[in-house]
Parts: structure tokens; C-alpha cells; sequence
């Protein structure tokens, strides 16, 4: 007879009750215009592929085990060493290497809407997590995060979902008024924000997380990196998998970051596409909030000028019937009335702002 193994019992109190991260859809099929999960719709610069194609032929071989090259032009770049840098496996690698290292039993900090990931790193360390409210303005409450003052607290600027950033010196007044460590998760900020690292020569207790996944058109080869004192990279590599990037994936990002000419033209064009759809939906007459990231929040109105969560549920839908997919986030009142659009192609912005069209005419 088999021997029988309940593993939903077995599994450890704060895992059997674990939700796992719910990524936007990945439909399948021809015909789709995805604009659900901030991807860039150019694909990444041409040396990725040489560079990646010359490390198949060394696959047999472990990769280097901190991406030391890695390390060391990011470094360089932002007027740091490779002391100062740690490299993951995406940054969702690297907010749980945080998470494991630095949040105590009080839980972190972060505030609502932001990134869904955060309580997911939370949950699976068994760690609580606390929220400081946005109200509609979305306005940095620094008041509120200075009297938390939890061990971690993660800020997202630019914001997701709404694509509102924050200054380094609004960021700057919340590093003075705590003591517990501040992570600044940059995954947008190519697209226009204002990032903090020059804030890291000032504050031992802040880092800087960044994506190869939006800006350099690498989300599916998993890259992100972190900035930091040296001491807490120190304490970050005690817990990072060895091998924690393959070796085409270092290659891959060395190639990518070192093409700043191909990264800033793929950047401006998703900015210049960014500002004439913003420009369109202000014409329907929507609110929508200033984004500096490859996305846009908006809040649609139907033809009857009526706007809230229903309409937005029903332009999710329509949008949906239409092949042109979004996101909706339905499970807050501050996002309930709003869908996200991430920035494609002239030609993909071009197709969700006819079906939009359409919907206006039609529903
Ligand atoms: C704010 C934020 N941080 C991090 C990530 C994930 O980045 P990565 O693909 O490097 O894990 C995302 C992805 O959507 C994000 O929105």
C-alpha cells in the first residue's frame, strides 16, 4: 500500500495558510494586445543575443557565482563598487532576501495600493506586514511611515499601479525619521522617475532595488539588482542561493546595461508613447494619474460620463471579448474604478484606444 503524506497538514502553520503571488495572465493564443504586466514591447538590444549565444557554448561549466562582472558595472555606473551591489534572480528575489535578513516580528511596512509581491515575501518568512494607507491624491505620508518605524519598510517609486513618483527629497525626509532600514523599489524609474541612489552616499539605511525587467526588455530572463551599503550586501549574500543567476542571464544583463545607446531610444519611445495616450484619454476626459513609469492609470468614464467600479469592470471585460488585455484591480476602493494600461507599441496603443472607442459607441 503507498504510504500517505497530507502535505496541506504537514506544511508548517504560515505556509498552509500562504496565498501564493497571482501574476497578471500570460494568454495563449495569436492576436492578443497585452498590456497587462508592464513588459516592454521592444526587445532588449541586439548584443543580448550574441552575448547570450556565447555562454551556451560554456553551459557545462557553473557560472560565477556573485556576477561579479555584474556587480561591478552597476557599481561603476552609479559612482559605487561592487561592494555596493547584489544581483538577483529578478528583484522579487531580491525583496525576499531582504524580507529573510532584515523584517522582524513586527512585520515591514509598505503602503496601499503598491506592489502585490510584498505581502507575499511577508507571508512566506511568516512575517506580518503593515499598511499605510494612500488617500486618491497619493501623497507620500511620511508622517505616518516615520511613526511605524518598522525594521523594513518598502516604498515603490515610481508607484505601481498608479505610476506616481515620489522625490528623492520627500524619500529623503523619510530616511531622517526612521531607523529601521527604507527599500526603494526602482522598478519604473527608467521610464521618468527621480531616483534616490544619490540619497545611498547620505543614509547606511536605505536601498535601492532595481528590474532588468521593464527598461532593459529582459523580464523573461529574471535579472534585478540592488544597491546598498556594503554591510548589508554582506548580509544579503549570506542567504542568496549560490548560483542564483545562470550564466546567459549574467551575460545577457552585462550586454544589455553596457547598450545605454539602444536602452535610452527603447526608453524614449515608450515615454513619447506614454505621453500621446495620455493625451488621448484626456481627451475621452478620464482622470488619469501622472506616470512616470510604462503605465497608465486611469480612471475610465462610460458614454454616460459615469465612472466607478462597475464601468471599469465593464471596459475591463469589453477590452477583454476584444483580444486587448489590462489590468484591473478590483480588490481596493482606491483602484476599483481605475484600470492600468502598460505601454506597448504605437500600433498596440493604437488598438486599445479604437476598442475604447468602440466601447464608448457600443456598451
Ligand atoms: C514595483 C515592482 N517591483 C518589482 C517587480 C518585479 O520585478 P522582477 O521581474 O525583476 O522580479 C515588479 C514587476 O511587475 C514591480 O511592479
Amino acid at each position: 500500500m503507498k504510504r500517505t503524506f497530507d502535505a496541506s497538514s504537514r506544511a508548517l502553520p504560515h505556509v498552509q495558510n500562504l496565498h501564493a503571488y497571482v501574476p497578471g495572465e500570460q494568454p495563449q493564443g495569436e492576436g492578443w494586445v497585452k498590456l497587462n504586466t508592464n513588459e516592454n514591447p521592444y526587445p532588449p538590444s541586439p548584443k543580448v543575443a550574441e552575448a547570450a549565444a556565447a555562454e551556451v557554448l560554456q553551459l557545462r561549466k557553473y557560472p560565477e557565482p556573485v556576477s561579479r562582472e555584474l556587480r561591478a558595472a552597476i557599481g561603476e555606473r552609479f559612482g559605487l563598487t561592487q561592494s555596493n551591489v547584489i544581483i538577483g534572480n529578478g528583484s522579487d528575489n531580491i525583496l525576499d532576501l531582504i524580507t529573510r535578513c532584515f523584517v522582524d516580528a513586527e512585520g515591514a511596512g509598505h503602503t496601499v495600493p503598491s506592489y502585490s509581491l510584498y505581502p507575499v515575501v511577508a507571508g512566506m518568512s511568516d512575517k506580518g506586514l503593515v499598511d499605510v494607507p494612500f488617500t486618491r491624491e497619493m501623497k507620500l505620508d511620511v508622517d505616518a511611515i516615520a511613526a511605524l518605524n518598522t525594521s523594513v519598510f518598502f516604498l515603490t517609486s515610481p508607484n505601481a499601479p498608479t505610476g506616481v513618483a515620489f522625490t528623492c527629497a520627500e524619500i529623503a525626509s523619510v530616511l531622517d525619521r526612521i531607523d529601521g532600514l527604507l527599500v526603494v523599489d526602482e522598478a519604473y524609474v527608467d521610464f521618468g522617475g527621480e531616483t534616490a541612489a544619490p540619497l545611498l552616499q547620505e543614509y547606511q539605511n536605505l536601498i535601492i532595488v532595481r528590474t532588468f525587467s521593464k527598461s532593459y526588455g529582459l523580464a523573461g530572463m529574471r535579472v534585478g539588482f540592488a544597491l546598498a551599503d556594503a554591510g548589508i550586501v554582506n548580509i544579503l549574500d549570506r542567504v542568496r542561493d549560490a548560483y542564483n543567476l545562470d550564466r546567459i542571464a549574467q551575460a545577457a544583463a552585462l550586454a544589455a546595461f553596457e547598450d545605454t545607446q539602444y536602452f535610452d531610444e527603447q526608453c524614449a519611445k515608450v515615454v513619447a508613447t506614454r505621453e500621446q495616450t495620455r493625451a488621448e484619454l484626456d481627451r475621452f476626459g478620464w482622470f488619469t494619474y501622472p506616470s512616470a513609469a510604462n503605465l497608465l492609470f486611469t480612471e475610465p468614464k462610460n458614454a454616460l460620463g459615469e465612472s466607478g467600479a462597475e464601468v471599469a469592470r465593464e471596459l475591463f471585460e469589453y477590452l477583454k471579448a476584444s483580444k486587448v488585455l489590462v489590468r484591473y484591480f478590483p480588490g481596493h476602493p482606491l483602484t476599483c474604478a481605475f484600470i492600468r494600461v502598460s505601454i506597448g507599441t504605437d500600433t498596440e496603443m493604437k488598438a486599445f484606444l479604437t476598442a475604447v472607442e468602440s466601447w464608448l459607441k457600443h456598451a
